[in-house]
């Protein structure tokens, strides 16, 4: 829940307006999003790690607003196609903190971070650095993605620093290497830096150290001076009780730890660091409040609200597990399984969560850990309109995204 969430009487009260209120003013389902702990933990990653370069991920929140927070926080941003770095402007985002990331990156996208002067791209294969090469003009700073052969024990579709894998030039076959000499001969481009991204929800620090250890070894033995070595994001959020935070405390001494002791070792200038957490800043300030559209006792009882995979696709995506509560009344819970609107039988949200055993069409029910890569992953699947996202903060609300309406959907149909 968002720091501050509390109990009033029977409601839920979010940055300090209550969910009952949020329901009737916006509708549902409706995503709220708590401006304060979004900045807190903003703040706490700077604070963790003073001498780094704090990027916030775009992708897990794609929003003008939330994008201006960032700035205000003074973090940078890392975007990953045209379509994000045009938030980025619409949100004043100043382009020398921002960094362009990506597998694929298109003409248009390439060119549009040129043309926006995007401080720095990360670039993920030959095709891109030739590309880039004879695209950019002025020493465009660039850095490369690198995959350091680790495990970071998540979901295998969300693990990126294994071997088998699209992203990233392999560090123990060479690519890496040969992919440094590359952007070192293209006279339009300035090797900055080196980047690995290991995977999502990451729970263990143990498995940054490891990639640190790689990278420093890599940048010791490239023979180019590397400044800046950047560690990607994936730090976890908790989702359910007893899902614990991220060791940010940890992970900034011991992951600057091995950094340093690698680079006296190898004697080279430690590089600067850079971090791009995006769940760890937004997930727990997220919350979904849904209506109950209705109860259906069958081989267990199905709890079927007007949402679903539409503005969560993260339990058939990931198997992804969400606690749910009942807002507005209490009661003697019974377990339940809380089901989408869409027509796939894998439109689950929630399987085997307690709910008060009279729950009924119209009750409320909230969602908590909603804040990274629901907005972001929200489609117009059976052409449901996607839901709006609320900030809350000191009392007060305010749309800053918009519900989608049918005008808005029947735009785009010729
Ligand atoms: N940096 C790079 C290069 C990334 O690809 C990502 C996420 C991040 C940073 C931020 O990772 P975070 O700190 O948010 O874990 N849709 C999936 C997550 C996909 C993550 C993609 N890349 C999910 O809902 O779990």
């Amino acid at each position: 829940w968002p720091d501050g969430t509390r109990i009033a009487g029977q409601d839920l009260v979010i940055g300090g307006v209550p969910a009952t209120q949020l329901a009737a003013r916006f509708g549902t389902p409706c995503q709220v999003l708590d401006e304060r702990t979004v900045r807190t933990r903003a703040r706490a990653f700077r604070a963790a790690l003073p001498g780094a370069e704090v990027v916030f991920a775009g992708k897990s929140l794609p929003c003008p607003e939330v994008y201006r927070w960032m700035a205000q926080e003074g973090l940078s941003l890392d975007v990953s196609s045209a379509g994000e770095l045009a938030l980025a402007r619409a949100a004043g985002f100043p382009a020398t903190r921002i960094i362009m990331h990506g597998n694929v990156k298109t003409a248009e996208d390439l060119k549009a971070a040129l043309e926006h002067g995007v401080s720095r791209i990360v670039v993920d294969s030959l095709d891109e650095i030739t590309q880039l090469g004879a695209l950019a003009t002025r020493g465009q700073e660039v850095m490369i993605r690198v995959t350091p052969g680790v495990d970071a024990h998540t979901h295998a579709k969300i693990a990126t620093g294994v071997e088998d894998q699209k992203f990233g030039f392999s560090l123990a076959s060479g690519a890496a290497l040969e992919a440094i000499l590359r952007v070192v001969e293209q006279p339009s481009l300035t090797l900055v830096g080196l980047h690995c991204h290991i995977g999502s929800q990451v729970k263990h620090v143990a498995s940054y150290e490891q990639a640190v250890r790689r990278m420093a070894g890599l940048i010791a033995s490239c023979g180019t001076r590397i400044d800046q070595l950047d560690l990607g994001g994936g730090f976890c959020a908790p989702y359910l009780k007893g899902d614990t935070d991220f060791d940010l405390a940890g992970f900034a001494h011991r992951v600057q730890g091995a950094l340093n002791y690698e680079c006296a070792l190898h004697r080279v200038p430690p590089p600067r660091l850079l971090v791009e957490p995006g769940r760890a800043i937004v997930a727990n300030a997220g919350v979904t409040l849904y209506r109950v559209c209705a109860v259906k006792e069958s081989t267990r009882t199905f709890v079927a609200v007007d949402g679903g995979m539409s503005d969560n696709p993260r339990p058939a995506l990931y198997g992804a597990k969400y606690a749910v509560r009942l807002v507005g009344r209490g009661g003697k819970a019974k377990p339940v399984t809380v089901v989408g609107r869409h027509c796939e039988a894998g439109d689950v949200l929630a399987e085997n969560v307690l709910l008060p055993g009279d729950v009924h069409a119209g009750d409320l029910l909230a969602i908590p850990a909603t804040g990274a890569y629901h907005h972001a992953l929200a489609s117009n699947y059976n052409q449901v309109c996607r839901p709006p996202v609320i900030a809350v903060s000191e009392g007060v609300a305010r749309p800053i995204v918009r519900r989608e309406t049918e005008e808005d959907l029947l735009r785009r149909y010729v």
